[in-house]
């Protein structure tokens, strides 16, 4: 027999979680008639909202509580049949969490003529393995078939490491890399019928591949399968995949978006109505949401409370930051371009670029034509170059030894400079067979100029090239702590 006392007391939950849900869907649509930076500073954390439930609090709380109390079990029973909105516990939902989210799904959905949600991560490889392990299940009725899913090559080396030993290698779903991005036909011969989705990351890190993204889209959905793409070292600010076709997107959110480089934080953002011939129903209306209360209740890859708020906090400032990174490092980068010891430069604002011209398609500050400074569309290219120094991997950590304003570390996006060698740090584990596929040579180093005034960037790596020579010369004994930490020893 049913409970019916029970029933008609969740139903007066459900009724009044209705005229919340109303409430959020005036404010959604509110939001969505303002501009880029007011999305990038309020999302859906509005004044009534601090008011009725914060306190009043201007800035997001972080909630830092497991979970959620409920007045009574009707709530409890409708909360947990996720009838009405609820939090429930911290692995699931958080309300912290719930902000940044939506001001996550707002971004990469500003200019995208449809709805979009967004389930953050506790990484960007969480939100990599989140966005992809779903169409990766066995269907039951070909549990023998082998699976495949068709990705770009020039890819992060954790990305690597995912689609080739994690997927490959031990579950035997093939990768099937595509060599060069930019041709179609090269992706169209990569699909079969064992096809679960296709796969990019652009500009790649580091090798700024780019690609055609509304049209291998448009192939992707021919053949009824959703195009992932990693649009990371873009950020919001200059590509929105979304709009020009894509079904997901993924962002490290620890790289631009949390330039201060006080969290780890990944996202999924996914269009609601995705294009996918595998999967369910609720997989296909509201991906990222599917993930959030379903895959990632069970898997527990969501994100800290803390580490939210750390990043909403700095993606206020995504628009300007992201326009004044990319003047600067095109400055650099051209500067680069004329040392007789830089063998070459990889970066696609630079005319010399082969992928210039498609990159320039694509790549634009938002909102530049709403901007009294600009009043008209203007292509930015990001923070992210790199360069290749003449005489092979010697001279190339000679140089990179010798940076003295420019952090060596194998980080990007960051407020301050940061370069690293990909070959022995960040695309090591790949192995020379890997990094040959990728484009990586063991001479090129990749920067990521900050927000500090490129004048000064350019003198440290002026001195640095200098070091060529063997003119700055520094040997660093080191003395280890329990962390990991070194410093010089002394006496030494
Ligand atoms: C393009 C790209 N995607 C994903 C990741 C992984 O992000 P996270 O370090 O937040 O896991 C990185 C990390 O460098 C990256 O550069």
């Amino acid at each position: 027999m049913p409970d019916t006392s029970s029933s008609a007391g969740v139903g007066r939950y459900v009724a009044a979680a209705e005229r919340a849900t109303a409430r959020r869907a005036a404010d959604l649509a509110a939001m969505r008639r303002c501009r880029f930076d007011t999305l990038a500073v309020h999302g859906l954390y509005t004044m009534q909202e601090a008011l009725d439930f914060n306190q009043g609090s201007i800035i997001e709380p972080i909630f830092m509580s497991t979970s959620q109390a409920y007045r009574d079990s009707d709530e409890m029973e409708a909360a947990l049949s996720y009838r009405i909105p609820t939090w429930c516990y911290s692995r699931i939902a958080n309300p912290s969490t719930y902000y940044l989210e939506n001001t996550l799904a707002l971004l990469d959905g500003y200019g995208f003529q449809g709805e979009t949600s967004c389930c953050a991560t506790s990484s960007g490889m969480a939100a990599i393995h989140t966005a992809t392990e779903p169409f990766l299940a066995v269907d039951p009725k070909r549990p023998g078939a082998r699976l495949n899913f068709v990705a770009t090559c020039q890819v992060y080396g954790g990305t690597f490491q995912l689609f080739n030993v994690r997927y490959m290698q031990e579950r035997g779903v093939e990768c099937r890399w595509i060599r060069n991005s930019a041709d179609l036909d090269e992706w169209a011969s990569k699909i079969d019928e064992n096809t679960r989705f296709l796969y990019g990351e652009m500009p790649s890190n580091p090798g700024q591949a780019f690609f055609d993204l509304a049209a291998v889209a448009r192939l992707a959905h021919a053949h009824g399968l959703p195009l992932i793409v990693d649009s990371t070292v873009a950020s919001p600010a200059l590509l929105r995949p979304l709009c020009h076709g894509a079904d997901v997107v993924v962002q490290s959110v620890t790289k631009s978006m949390t330039s201060s480089g006080f969290g780890i934080c990944g996202a999924v953002i996914a269009r609601h109505g995705l294009t996918s011939r595998f999967g369910g129903d609720e997989l296909r209306a509201n991906f990222a949401g599917y993930l959030k209360l379903l895959p990632n209740r069970d898997l527990g890859p969501n994100l800290s409370p803390m580490n939210a708020i750390l990043s909403l906090n700095d993606l206020r400032t995504l628009r300007s930051k992201m326009d004044l990174l990319s003047r600067s490092t095109m400055q650099v980068a051209a500067w680069l371009e004329r040392q007789p010891v830089i063998e070459g430069v990889d970066y696609l604002g630079l005319p010399s670029h082969p992928l210039h011209a498609l990159a320039s398609r694509y790549l634009f500050l938002v909102d530049a034509e709403h901007d009294a400074q600009y009043g008209q569309p203007v292509n930015r290219y990001g923070h992210l170059m790199s360069f290749r120094v003449k005489g092979g991997p010697a001279p190339t950590r000679k140089v990179f030894d010798a940076m003295q304003r420019i952090w060596r570390a194998t980080d990007l996006g960051r407020i301050k400079s940061v370069a690293t060698i990909p070959a022995i740090s960040t695309h090591s584990q790949q192995g020379e067979e890997g990094r040959c596929l990728a484009g990586i040579p063991s001479n090129l180093i990749r920067l990521c100029v900050g927000g500090e005034h490129p004048d000064d960037i350019i003198a440290d790596l002026d001195q640095a090239l200098r070091a060529i020579d063997g003119k700055v010369q520094r040997a660093v004994p080191a003395a280890f702590s329990a962390g990991g930490a070194s410093r010089e020893q002394p006496g030494r």
